[in-house]
């Protein structure tokens, strides 16, 4: 759970400081990221092949459309999409490293249900993440775009799925991470959905 607060903290601070740098040289930093995910993935255990600094860059992404209007909400969408990109980089690091795990230790087919879950949502997370490189995304059509990433919502559920069917010392904590995000962006919903009312009220008597 420090890890994973210190990770968020940390990936905050960088983010409203950097935020420029961060968009201005966003492949150089996939870049660095891939290199690093390679070494983790050589590795015994470290906060990338263990999926915390994964889950801590999709914490940020997750919550920072729920900010008030801001400078760090500013500063933080600007660069939403790097964040994700970062974040999917260090998830499928820490999928492979535990598939790979199950494979040389014969227990693929034999993973208790949270296992599969976390292969959902690197399934569901693929597509999400091709689409978010620049290159890519200018080809799609921007509603068709729109449309597919509703799918990091699904995301979402699996992997608050994934953490708390692992039952470990730190399931409140997801519960409040992945339970509070629910509410929240539920809330979010209504308020925008009500606040559209009167628009509609009016379009109505205009017609
Ligand atoms: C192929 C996909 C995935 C597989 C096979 C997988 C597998 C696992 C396994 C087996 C564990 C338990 C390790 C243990 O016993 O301590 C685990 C833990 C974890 N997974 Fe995944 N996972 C996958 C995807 C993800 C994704 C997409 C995320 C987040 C974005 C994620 C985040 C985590 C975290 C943070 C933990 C540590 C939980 C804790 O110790 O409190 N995983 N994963």
């Amino acid at each position: 759970m420090t890890i994973t607060l210190v990770s968020i903290l940390l990936i905050v601070i960088f983010s409203f400081l950097f935020f420029k740098s961060i968009r201005k040289w966003n492949t150089w930093l996939y870049l660095g990221s891939a290199i690093l995910s390679i070494v983790s993935f050589t590795q015994e255990t470290t906060i990338i092949n263990m999926g915390y600094l994964g889950l801590s860059f999709f914490i940020v992404v997750m919550f920072v459309t729920l900010l008030d209007k801001s400078e760090i909400k500013k500063r933080l969408m600007g660069v939403r999409a790097e964040l994700a990109v970062i974040g999917s980089i260090f998830a499928l690091t820490h999928g492979l490293k535990f598939i790979v795990f199950s494979i040389d230790f014969s227990f693929f087919w034999e993973a208790p249900l949270y296992f599969y879950i976390g292969i959902a949502s690197v399934v569901v997370m693929l597509p999400l993440f091709i689409t978010s490189f620049m290159i890519i995304r200018k080809k799609i059509k921007g509603k068709t775009w729109k449309k597919l990433h509703q799918l990091s919502y699904v995301f979402y559920v699996l992997v608050g799925c994934h953490l708390i069917l692992i039952q470990n010392s730190r399931l409140a904590f997801y519960g409040v991470i992945f339970g509070g995000y629910g509410v929240m962006k539920c809330l979010d919903l209504y308020k925008k959905h009500t606040q559209a009312q009167p628009k509609n009220t009016k379009l109505t008597h205009a017609n």
